[in-house]
């Protein structure tokens, strides 16, 4: 078994060759982007992001929790909310070890001390989990941005004991999650036409298609495959969701170059947009997700 021994390690030393950059769709460099604008603005809206988020970390822990004392991975662990969750219940003399690629989002992670919980600043896709030792692996939104999915699940299987369990949640399709799009389709008007996005490139919706996922994880070496509906209730208020619109996604790299006026007037027709969603300042959102488990 590797030693976990520091919080917030810094493990960026990959087995192999990974290249971050043959996603067609932008952001095309996952770990640029999630060290700098993607992990930033997902750290600034940690608390909300973690509220927002709280019923697919009690599914996902609940799933794949394997027993006290027990050793758990969890996957693009952001700042930390999952891997917190699931180390409670395995107690101290338990494992539960975030690995995430952001430098930001590891450093709030690591500031959060837990006994039983760990954090380490890698990509998953090409770490060396030190041996087959781990007693389940989890993600909450964390695995849909790899540049090789099937290398990069096959890695993840390398960390886990034989029969050990894979549990994780991805937002099924666009149409699934309407409160996604509708910020873009307000904005377009205001902004320069995106060029067209490659469904399949990695990003959040690049397991819409549960057939997509069962062939990964088949050519991978899982087993076991089930793959899931989970409807979790998000409700959020208006004024929260128009800043995740504008600080998350397509709208907030569009915005990147915008001036002050253009700025403004997409900030006006996404909240126009989004408060025709809203019963009494509450957008009623419901996140559209797969929950995925798999055996090793
Ligand atoms: C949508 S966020 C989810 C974060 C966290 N699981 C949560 O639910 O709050 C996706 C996370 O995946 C991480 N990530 C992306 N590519 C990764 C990789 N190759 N290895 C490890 N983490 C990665 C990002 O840094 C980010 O923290």
């Amino acid at each position: 078994m590797k030693s976990f021994a520091g919080r917030g390690d810094i493990a960026l030393q990959p087995k192999k060759d990974a290249s971050m950059t043959d996603a067609p769709s932008a952001p095309t460099d996952q770990a640029a982007y999630w060290n700098k604008t993607g992990g930033q603005a997902w750290g600034d809206l940690q608390d909300m992001m973690d509220a927002l988020n709280r019923p697919i970390e009690e599914a996902l822990v609940d799933r794949a929790f394997p027993g006290v004392g027990k050793q758990v991975l969890d996957i693009g662990c952001g700042a930390g909310a999952t891997t917190l969750a699931m180390a409670r219940r395995l107690g101290a003399e338990g494992l539960s070890l975030g690995v995430d690629i952001s430098a930001p989002l590891i450093e709030i992670a690591s500031g959060q001390a837990a006994p039983g919980a760990r954090f380490v600043q890698a990509d998953a896709q090409t770490y060396d989990f030190g041996g087959a030792s781990f007693d389940a692996a989890m993600s909450r939104f964390g695995v849909m941005f790899f540049s090789d999915f099937d290398a990069a699940f096959a890695n993840i299987r390398s960390g886990l004991k034989p029969g050990a369990e894979l549990v994780f949640a991805c937002w099924r399709s666009p149409a699934d999650n309407p409160m996604a799009i509708i910020p873009g389709r307000a904005a377009a008007p205001y902004l320069p036409p995106s060029p067209p996005t490659d469904p399949l490139a990695p990003g959040r919706f690049a397991f819409a298609d549960p057939e997509r996922v069962r062939g990964i994880l088949g050519r991978s070496g899982w087993s076991d495959v089930d793959i899931t509906r989970l409807d979790a209730p998000t409700p959020i208020t208006l004024d929260d969701l128009v800043t995740l619109s504008l600080r998350m996604g397509p709208v907030a790299s569009a915005l990147r170059e915008a001036d002050e006026t253009t700025r403004g007037k997409v900030r006006d027709a996404v909240t126009t947009a989004l408060e025709a969603e809203a019963v009494d300042g509450v957008v009623p959102m419901v996140a559209g997700c797969w929950l995925v488990t798999a055996r090793a």
